[in-house]
């Protein structure tokens, strides 16, 4: 406890010094805190053109332009605009943006966040979301890492349904704001990045595939998510992908996040760093995204005009927001000193660069000096907050919206949401191993298990971070105790767990039960925001309070494991004393009852790693600050994700087991496509090993391609088991072989499946060629090769050729 503690006082020393890295630890019961929130919130929950409202103000609403509801949006957002003078412009460039009285405009805070369930993350004062009696808790649901591992975009969206009426009800109590910073969609590029958990795992695909379901879950309202004028386009809430970009590294040895000079090679850039963001906006039509601490080659991503305008609003089309992480601005000046710029000149390079809403102070603290000194145009801020107010006015802060005004207490931690939290968490448990099918035991014949671990009886830990006060918790103790008698140890003091004469009387337990669950893993003292991890292990004792109860147990010893990032667990997979291991995640309010769940056979697991799991002597061979994915022969480094590293590993990415059998059958396949280049096509070059077959034309750029072919495939998978079961199969594609420098394999498409026992589905998909084939080549271009490619699914169950072949004209 008194670690807890002082974990807590580290928290409020982050909180002041830098927004962002805010973070407290759920309670019950209300906090004080929440008076400050309260008071600088204003209590505003209506809409802004409320005829009434204007006429308590002492004004008339049809004097306002702005509010006509009639004119477009357009119009009417110029015409507030047009209304400030420069100083009242500044005041709204800020995270709390503080409204103008004389024109009734209220104070707005633009910062909520709902990563798994609205959080009351952030600076007090400045922060839209807090819980107190009336509303004390919401649905905390896995942490994204565990809910990627479902490889399901149906639940992914359900999720982001649910935290949306939550939030929007929330708002109607005065208790949040409408835009959320939320999802964080960074690839995790390396093992060791401590805010692992609060992402879609390492590959870029699934990463944008998830960013895009959870936000059109949050953002889209029924019947208008087609609506092709995205300036007008309604929202639920705004949903904000970050950090932008090549942002992974938060505080490792002596690298800190807000002075890291991400060296990065383009093809990285293109192939890895940015896809999701791509996804994100292209597919998702996100409302804002947020500028990252770091620079990259040298140039602080919230001043990069090529990232921000060019690439988001030019080659994206983004409609929304910019907005930067916290404080960012000043770090700019303060902590990088970026070409010694006064505060004045760091202010203008992000404006200029096309960054809207400055997270901090210095936008309206420096702008107005800015534009005095020339170094800003006035009609810079102007284009800002058109981009601002066009956002709020589809949210309906102007106009209201009757469907969603109709939400409130009832919506929130309602029985269906906790029952979506309960199955959200179930579908992302990954069973890791399963000696001789000793899992799922029986409540008949297991009748007393002994539950052991530091993890064993964990509530708060299992909600993870960017979290709020949850509804309630079901701990692994609680869950467990609704199927068999429990014997409950700790073994441990705490997660370090550095003292080892506990392990004893956890012994004794096992020694008597039916079976054993050990309960271990890590906690945000080993990983989260501002602290990376040095290496792959399990805390402390904890090894060895595993080695030595699954010696003496008399049943099963079942290992369940919470961490977002990967731990070697080599030993207890080679282990013939221990049965099974689960990677249970942080797996929110209702983790307890979903392990339960899935250890007594009531859900059988269908989740898969996210994340290559790599053996702890990875870390050895190259440094976190490395950015390459690609494995450096000159340097000894491995490479990096499934993707680029073939070294061995604990567990790969994409493996998870099943009580069940699956058999693979492929039906149909077109296996060739022949594309004839015109006169304005080029054939391109690729490296290819030397002595090796090359064809006459090796690749064209993809951007030359109308991309319209596709090849399709069937599969039929029979559940040969005596138990119904969900099948996630993940595909992928392998290019030719040869090519130097590309990637091993990449996910394509993937689908989750619930299969009956002994039934069989049929499972089509549709691949595009440029989508699903292409490799980045040295120089940064996307590129479709010619030659043999193969399409694979899973770990091999199942692969076939596809023959692609490129003629020049
Ligand atoms: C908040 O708003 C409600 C309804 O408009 C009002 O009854 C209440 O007094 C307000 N509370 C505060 C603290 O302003
Ligand atoms: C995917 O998630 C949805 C929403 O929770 C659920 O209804 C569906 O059964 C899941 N699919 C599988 C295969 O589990
Ligand atoms: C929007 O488009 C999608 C994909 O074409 C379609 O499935 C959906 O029904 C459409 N929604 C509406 C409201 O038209
Ligand atoms: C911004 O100005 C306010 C009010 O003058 C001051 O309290 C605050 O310290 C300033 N913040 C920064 C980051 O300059
Ligand atoms: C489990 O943790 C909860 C919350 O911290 C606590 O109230 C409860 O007493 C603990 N249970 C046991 C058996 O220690
Ligand atoms: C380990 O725990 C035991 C029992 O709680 C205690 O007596 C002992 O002082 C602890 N040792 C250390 C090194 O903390
Ligand atoms: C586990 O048992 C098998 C035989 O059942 C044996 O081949 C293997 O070496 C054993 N593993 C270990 C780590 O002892
Ligand atoms: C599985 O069963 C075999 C044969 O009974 C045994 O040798 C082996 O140790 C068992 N493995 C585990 C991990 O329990
Ligand atoms: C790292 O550990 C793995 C598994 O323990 C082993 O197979 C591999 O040889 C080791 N690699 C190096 C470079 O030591
Ligand atoms: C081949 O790789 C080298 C770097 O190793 C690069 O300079 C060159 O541009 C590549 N050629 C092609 C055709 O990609
Ligand atoms: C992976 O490494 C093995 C052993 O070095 C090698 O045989 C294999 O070709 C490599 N695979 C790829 C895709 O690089």
């Amino acid at each position: 406890m008194a670690k807890l503690k002082s974990l807590l006082a580290l928290f409020t020393l982050f909180t002041i010094l830098v927004a962002c890295s805010a973070r407290k630890t759920p309670s019950t019961t209300p906090r004080t805190s929440t008076i400050i929130a309260k008071k600088t919130f204003g209590n505003f929950s209506g809409h802004v053109c409320d005829a009434e409202r204007y006429s308590q103000l002492g004004m008339e609403i049809k004097d306002f332009a702005f509010c006509d509801s009639s004119l477009s949006y357009q119009v009417r957002v110029k015409d507030l605009i047009d209304r400030m003078t420069l100083e009242e412009k500044v005041r709204q460039l800020g995270d709390t943006a503080y409204g103008v009285p004389r024109l009734g405009l209220p104070l707005y805070e633009w910062w909520s966040e709902a990563l798994h369930g609205v959080a009351d993350v952030g600076q007090e004062g400045s922060k839209a979301t807090y819980f107190d009696d009336i509303v004390p808790g919401a649905t905390s649901f896995p942490n994204v890492i565990n809910t990627v591992a479902s490889f399901n975009e149906t639940l992914w969206k359900a999720i982001g349904e649910v935290v949306s009426n939550e939030a929007r009800a929330m708002y109607n109590l005065g208790h949040a704001g409408l835009t959320f910073w939320s999802p964080n969609i960074n690839v995790v590029r390396d093992p060791r990045w401590g805010r692992t958990l609060e992402t879609p795992g390492e590959d870029p695909y699934v990463v944008g595939v998830y960013a895009y379901s959870y936000v059109r879950g949050l953002q889209d309202i029924e019947g208008t998510e087609n609506i092709t004028d995205l300036n007008t386009r309604p929202l639920k809430v705004g949903a904000c992908c970050k950090h932008y970009a090549a942002y992974d590294l938060d505080m490792w040895l002596g690298a800190n996040r807000r002075t890291f000079d991400a060296r990065v090679h383009q093809q990285d850039m293109v192939e890895t760093f940015q896809r999701p963001f791509e996804m994100c906006v292209k597919e998702g039509d996100v409302a804002s995204v947020m500028c990252s601490f770091n620079e990259i080659d040298g140039i602080p991503a919230c001043a990069d005009r090529n990232l921000l305008t060019d690439t988001f609003r030019g080659e994206w089309n983004l409609h929304g927001y910019i907005v930067s992480d916290c404080d960012s601005v000043k770090v700019m000046f303060k902590n990088e000193q970026w070409l010694h710029d006064t505060p004045e000149e760091a202010v203008s390079q992000a404006l200029n660069a096309g960054l809207d809403l400055d997270c901090g102070f210095y936008y309206k603290n420096y702008t107005g000096n800015a534009v005095l000194q020339g170094k800003v145009r006035e009609s810079t801020i102007d284009n800002a907050l058109t981009n601002l107010y066009t956002v709020l006015m589809r949210l309906g802060w102007f106009d209201g919206n009757k469907k969603l005004e109709a939400l409130g207490k009832s919506d929130i931690c309602s029985k269906e949401n906790i029952e979506l939290a309960t199955d959200a968490a179930r579908q992302g448990i990954v069973l890791l191993k399963n000696a001789n099918n000793s899992l799922p035991l029986n409540p008949d014949k297991h009748k007393t298990i002994a539950v052991v671990g530091p993890h064993a009886n964990a509530t708060e830990i299992m909600i993870g971070n960017y979290a709020g006060n949850p509804c309630k918790y079901t701990s692994p103790i609680n869950g467990l105790s609704n199927y068999a008698k429990v014997e409950f140890h700790r073994g441990c003091g705490d997660v370090a767990c550095k003292n080892e004469s506990m392990i004893y009387q956890t012994m004794e337990a096992a020694k008597n039960a039916d079976a054993t669950i050990v309960l271990v893993g890590l906690a945000l003292e080993f990983e989260r925001e501002e602290h990376d991890r040095t290496d792959l292990l399990l805390p402390g004792y904890q090894h060895q309070l595993i080695e030595q109860v699954s010696k003496l147990s008399k049943g099963p010893t079942i290992v369940v494991v919470m961490s977002g990032g990967v731990v070697d667990l080599s030993h207890a997979k080679h282990s013939n004393d221990t049965q099974a291991i689960i990677w249970a995640g942080y797996p929110g309010q209702e983790g307890g009852q979903a392990i339960a769940d899935v250890i007594f056979g009531k859900h059988n697991p269908g989740g898969r790693l996210p994340l290559t799991w790599y053996p702890a002597n990875y870390t050895d061979m190259l440094p976190m600050t490395s950015m390459q994915l690609r494995p450096d022969d000159a340097l000894g480094f491995p490479g990096r994700t499934y993707k680029f590293y073939n070294g061995s590993t604990v567990f790969p990415f994409g493996h998870g087991l099943s009580y069940t059998k699956f058999a693979y059958n492929l039906k149909k396949a077109s296996r060739k496509v022949d594309i004839k280049l015109n006169k304005f096509q080029h054939c391109r070059d690729l490296n290819y090993t030397a002595g090796m077959f090359k064809p006459s034309c090796p690749a064209v750029k993809v951007e030359d391609m109308h991309c319209d072919e596709h090849i399709e495939f069937e599969v039929e998978i029979q559940n040969k088991g005596k138990m119904d079961g969900t099948e996630t199969v993940i595909v992928y594609s392998v290019p030719p072989e040869n090519i130097e420098g590309v990637h091993i394999k990449q996910v394509v498409a993937f689908k989750s499946v619930f299969i009956r026992a002994k039934e069989t589905a049929t499972v089509k998909f549709v691949l595009n060629v440029c989508q699903s084939f292409f490799v980045v080549n040295y120089n940064a271009y996307k590129l479709l090769p010619s030659g043999g490619h193969t399409v694979m699914i899973g770990d091999k169950v199942l692969s076939f050729p596809v023959q692609i072949k490129i003629k020049d004209h």
